[in-house]
């Protein structure tokens, strides 16, 4: 994002006077611009005006009157401005995406828009005769988007709604919403709570998972209360597919819980939301406006342990792109990280990646690497052309993407759809339950 274009559009900056250094080159730019700089303390005081776009100065928008004031502004973009790296981030759950015509839903600190907006579609979609169930709840994002969705259609279904902890950023919400006050909110652990009890075994119409966000945790809430869910029942879990090693636990447990679960169809991908429905009901998504996508991550690991005997061996993954990364990350969920000992790259100006060295083609046999992994999509021919000439046989390496074995393997996996965000007002969404 090209910052001088908003800094002549109707922009407001937010900054933290503890934390900002005043002498600063982005500082100055920032007051030379002459846009509206506002303290963070000083907030509440000015929440009169309507910007277009908020920058947070080298701050995230954590705090209460942060939020207060964004739902209040309700700005096209917010972003946070990094002082150490110098770039403009747009935050992901910004208010806005383009179409503003679902019930406005406010600020949320844990979830892209889009992803919101999902949720409010599932809701309404969810009968009287089933519940919504909430695992994760934090600040109520989520919360609010499940409950105004189900609200807009009919007086609130039953709204379970879980979390180990309470927020009391929950509490403003709930001063400002009435229909929070039928939410049957628990501070309770989803690894014991027990649903047949406090819900008399209602079936589930929709289970949103954003809670423990590990494989054991995810794992273990999908096993506990997918049994309860409806036929035809939705079933999201958030912050699939996520590049950070440390969640891409979430993905695993999915696969293993729900995509290789005979009882579950209808896989798609929306934003960061895995989303799937038990057999048995009207398919919600139309699949038509989502392309599929297979060649995730979780097979290239599948395939690797199924087919390839690689990882009792000295492997560098080669490339230090989002793919190679991609396969580290899983590769972690199966315990093979440390297998994998080094990323091969001739040309990048880095020394380490994800805290492995990064070392050049030369150096793969000093470090007695006994196998490569070539980890891109698009330059797998290349790159093996490159190994060759630098003395290694095909035997010694896996070109993961173009191996036929693989196509098969993926081929014969099951249909994950995937849509792109900026396709949201194609998305047909069947109308389940909605006549009633
Ligand atoms: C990412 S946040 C949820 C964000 C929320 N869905 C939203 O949109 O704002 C994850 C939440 O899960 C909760 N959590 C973690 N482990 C849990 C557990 N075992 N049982 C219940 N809640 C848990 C955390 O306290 C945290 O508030």
């Amino acid at each position: 994002m090209e910052i001088k274009s908003l800094l002549i559009g109707n922009t407001v900056v937010v900054f933290d006077e503890e934390i900002m250094d005043k002498l600063s080159d982005s500082y100055n730019m920032f007051v030379k611009s002459n846009v509206l700089m506002i303290k963070r303390k000083d907030l509440m005081d000015n929440n009169c005006h309507s910007f277009e776009n908020i920058i947070f100065f080298g701050i995230t928008p954590n705090t209460l009157a942060d939020v207060e004031y964004i739902n209040q502004v309700c700005p096209k973009m917010v972003y946070w401005y990094d002082e150490v790296t110098n770039q403009l981030n747009p935050i992901i759950y910004s208010l806005y995406d383009g179409n503003l015509s679902v019930a406005k839903l406010p600020f949320s600190m844990m979830m892209q828009n889009i992803e919101r907006r999902f949720l409010f579609e599932l809701a309404k979609r969810v009968s009287h005769h089933e519940s919504i169930f909430e695992i994760g709840r934090n600040s109520g994002g989520s919360t609010l988007a499940l409950a105004l969705g189900n609200q807009e259609k009919h007086n609130l279904s039953v709204l379970v709604s879980l979390d180990i902890l309470h927020n009391p950023l929950y509490d403003y919400y709930a001063k400002k919403y009435e229909v929070i006050k039928k939410i049957k909110c628990f501070v309770q652990d989803s690894k014991t709570f027990d649903w047949k009890g406090e819900n008399k075994n209602l079936p589930i119409g929709l289970l949103w998972i954003d809670g423990e966000h590990t494989y054991n945790g995810c794992k273990s809430d999908i096993e506990r209360y997918k049994g309860f869910l409806s036929d035809g029942g939705m079933i999201a879990v958030h912050d699939y597919g996520s590049g950070n090693p440390e969640i891409a636990g979430i993905m695993k447990a999915v696969h293993e819980s729900i995509v290789e679960d005979d009882n579950f169809e209808n896989f798609c991908v929306i934003g960061s939301i895995f989303f799937a429905q038990k057999k048995g009901g009207k398919q919600i998504l139309d699949t038509k406006n989502l392309s599929l996508e297979k060649s995730i991550p979780y097979y290239i690991l599948e395939y690797l342990r199924h087919y390839t005997p690689v990882f009792n061996s000295k492997i560098a993954i080669y490339g230090t792109g989002f793919q190679s990364l991609d396969i580290f990350c899983m590769a972690k969920q199966y315990g093979l990280e440390k297998n994998i000992v080094a990323f091969v790259d001739d040309f990048s100006m880095q020394k380490t990646f994800y805290n492995l060295p990064i070392i050049s083609l030369s150096e793969t046999k000093s470090m007695n690497i006994e196998h490569i992994l070539i980890g891109s999509k698009d330059h797998e021919e290349s790159m093996a052309q490159k190994l060759k000439t630098s003395g290694w046989s095909e035997k010694d390496f896996t070109r993961i993407y173009t191996a036929e074995a693989f196509k098969n393997f993926i081929a014969s996996g099951k249909n994950i759809y995937r849509f792109e965000s900026s396709r949201w007002n194609e998305l047909f969404i069947f109308d389940r339950n909605l006549g009633e």
